[in-house]
C-alpha cells in the first residue's frame, strides 16, 4: 500500500498537535507527517494520497509557512490524486472568518478528488468562506473553544476518509 502524505503548518503547534493525533489513530505505518517548511513540489507531488493542514491566521490567512509554499502547489498536477483537507480556527475569537484555510487549500487542489467534508453542526461562528452547500470543505477543529470534540471528531471524520485513502 502506497503511504498517505500528511502535510501541515503550525504556528503555535495546535495543527502539530492535533496531526500527530490524527497519525496515532489513521495508523503510524500508513503516514508520513511532514512539516510544509520542511517539504518540496516534488514530496508533495509524490503522494497520490494527501491530507493537508493549516491552522488559520491573520483574518482568514493561511499559516505563515503555507503562505511561503502555497505558490508551489500551483506547479502541482492534482488530478488523479486524493486529497482531505484539515483546518484549526478559533470560532469565537474570529468568527467571520473561521477556519478559512480549508477555503485557501481548497482553492489550490480542486482537481483533486477531495474528500472529507463535514457538517457545519454543533460549531457556532458567523461567516466562513470554508462553507459550500452547508458543509466544510474539510474537518474543522477548533483547539480554543471545544478541545474537548477534538479527538470524537478525528475519530470520525478518520472513519469517514479511511476508505479513500486505501485504508
Ligand atoms: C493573530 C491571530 C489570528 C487568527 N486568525 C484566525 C482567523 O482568521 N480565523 C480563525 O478561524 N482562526 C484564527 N486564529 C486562531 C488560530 O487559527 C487557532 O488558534 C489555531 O488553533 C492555531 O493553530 P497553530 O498553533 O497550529 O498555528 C487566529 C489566531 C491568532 C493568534
Amino acid at each position: 500500500m502506497s503511504k498517505i502524505g500528511l502535510i501541515y503548518g503550525s504556528d503555535g503547534g495546535m495543527t502539530e498537535d492535533v496531526c500527530k493525533r490524527l497519525v496515532k489513530i489513521l495508523g503510524e505505518d500508513n503516514i508520513d507527517l511532514i512539516e510544509v517548511q520542511n517539504s518540496s513540489t516534488d514530496e508533495v507531488s509524490s503522494y497520490d494520497k494527501l491530507i493537508l493542514a493549516s491552522s488559520t491566521w491573520g483574518s482568514g490567512d493561511l499559516q505563515s509557512d503555507w503562505e511561503d509554499f502555497e505558490d508551489n502547489l500551483d506547479e502541482i498536477d492534482f488530478s488523479g490524486k486524493t486529497v482531505a483537507l484539515l483546518g484549526l480556527g478559533d470560532q469565537d475569537g474570529y468568527g467571520d472568518t473561521f477556519a478559512e484555510s480549508l477555503y485557501l487549500l481548497h482553492e489550490k487542489v480542486k482537481a483533486a478528488n477531495v474528500i472529507g467534508q463535514t457538517s457545519t453542526e454543533g460549531y457556532d461562528y458567523e461567516e466562513s468562506l470554508a462553507v459550500v452547500d452547508d458543509m466544510f470543505l474539510g474537518l474543522v477543529i477548533d483547539e480554543d473553544n471545544q478541545d474537548d470534540l477534538t479527538d470524537e471528531r478525528l475519530e470520525a471524520w478518520a472513519n469517514q476518509i479511511k476508505a479513500d485513502l486505501g485504508l
